[in-house]
This record gives C-alpha cells, sequence and structure tokens, in this order.
C-alpha cells in the first residue's frame, strides 16, 4: 500500500518541524509549526513569561530578547530563525533561579523607578543590557537615544534613561576599581620590580 502524503494545507501538523534552540544557557527541543513565532515559543512552549507581546508588529519593543547578544525582537523572528544561535531572555538576568536576586541593571530600574506598570520593562532591560555590553562607554545622549527604540506608556522615559546611566557609570566603576586591583597584587608588583 502507498502512502498519501499529508497535505499541510489540510493538516497543519505536517508543517511541524523540531527546533533546537539555546535559551539562557539551556538546550531545549521544540516541535512546532515552522510559522511559530520566537515570542511565542519562549512564552508557551518554554513558559518562559518574562518576555512579553505588545503590539506583534516590531513596533513596542515588549517582546526584545537578545540573539547572539544583540536586542531583537522575538515577535518578528520565526523560531526556526533562532536555530543555532544564544538566545537571553529576561529571565537570564537574575543571579538565582526564583528571579529575585536582581542583577546590577535591573536594581538600577529600581532605584531609580525605571518602570511602573512593568509590562514593558523585560524589553528595555533587555534592550539595555545588549547596548551596554556592546557600548559600555555610551553617555546620556546615546542612552537616550537607545530607548527611543521601544515604547513605554507610563514612565516618560527620564527614569528608564537615569536607570540604564546609572548601571552603566556603576559598571565603569567596578571594572576601574577591578582593574586597580589587579594592578597591585604582589605578583603585579614583582613582575614590575616595584617595592612593597
Ligand atoms: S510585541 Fe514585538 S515589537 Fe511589539
Ligand atoms: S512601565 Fe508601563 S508601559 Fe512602561
Amino acid at each position: 500500500m502507498t502512502e498519501t502524503p499529508i497535505d499541510p494545507a489540510i493538516d497543519p501538523a505536517a508543517e511541524r518541524q523540531l527546533l533546537a534552540l539555546d535559551v539562557n544557557g539551556t538546550a531545549y527541543e521544540v516541535l512546532c509549526e515552522s510559522r511559530r513565532t520566537l515570542v511565542d515559543v519562549l512564552r508557551h512552549d518554554l513558559r518562559l513569561t518574562g518576555t512579553h507581546v505588545g503590539c506583534e508588529h516590531g513596533i513596542c519593543g515588549a517582546c526584545t530578547v537578545l540573539v547572539d547578544g544583540r536586542p531583537a525582537r522575538a515577535c518578528l523572528m520565526f523560531a526556526a530563525q533562532a536555530e543555532g544561535a544564544r538566545i537571553r531572555t529576561v529571565e537570564s538576568l537574575s543571579g538565582d533561579d526564583d528571579g529575585r536576586q536582581l542583577s546590577d541593571l535591573q536594581q538600577a530600574f529600581r532605584d531609580h523607578h525605571g518602570l511602573q506598570c512593568g509590562f514593558c520593562t523585560p524589553g528595555f532591560l533587555m534592550l539595555a543590557e545588549g547596548f551596554l555590553a556592546e557600548r559600555p562607554d555610551a553617555d546620556r545622549a546615546e542612552i537616550r537615544e537607545l530607548v527611543a527604540a521601544n515604547l513605554c506608556r507610563c514612565t516618560g522615559y527620564q527614569s528608564i534613561v537615569d536607570a540604564i546611566e546609572s548601571c552603566a557609570t556603576a559598571r565603569r566603576a567596578k571594572e576601574a576599581t577591578e582593574a586597580t586591583a589587579t594592578d597591585e597584587t604582589p605578583e603585579a608588583a614583582e613582575a614590575t620590580g616595584e617595592e612593597r
């Protein structure tokens, strides 16, 4: 008996494919329709509901995640396009599994009142996280330009800019302190022949 091929137009299950995704350092396998967006897979298949969905048209930025370190709109990508890439969602920022230990960026948003209803916040956090990794020396003007990429209906943006700027400043100060400490180790002194 010959098998009749399934017509994808009649049975959408025929269009399913098995995807291998790397999300927040964990390898997942997901069986889904080829047309399924990355944000839908993150939220509905992987239950990573920190990534929000607003417009689904690439306008609001609520769905921003990092794809190989760069901010991307997860509503505009098919999940299949994310195979082979390292995906990071807002859940990756916290220092522990239940999300209670805030990262420095999350803490800065909290300290500077960078959120009100919080709907846009995961998107802004991932936007800023990707941006600061690439531009750690960014000044306020650049941060203002950055935040124009996403929509927030509540805060008026100033507090978001304050939070990102404060985090960037703190990271630079920490890096400078660590560099100084490294220069001052006994090994370094020995290497340079300095008396202590
Ligand atoms: S939900 Fe993706 S940009 Fe608005
Ligand atoms: S905090 Fe409400 S939309 Fe930004």
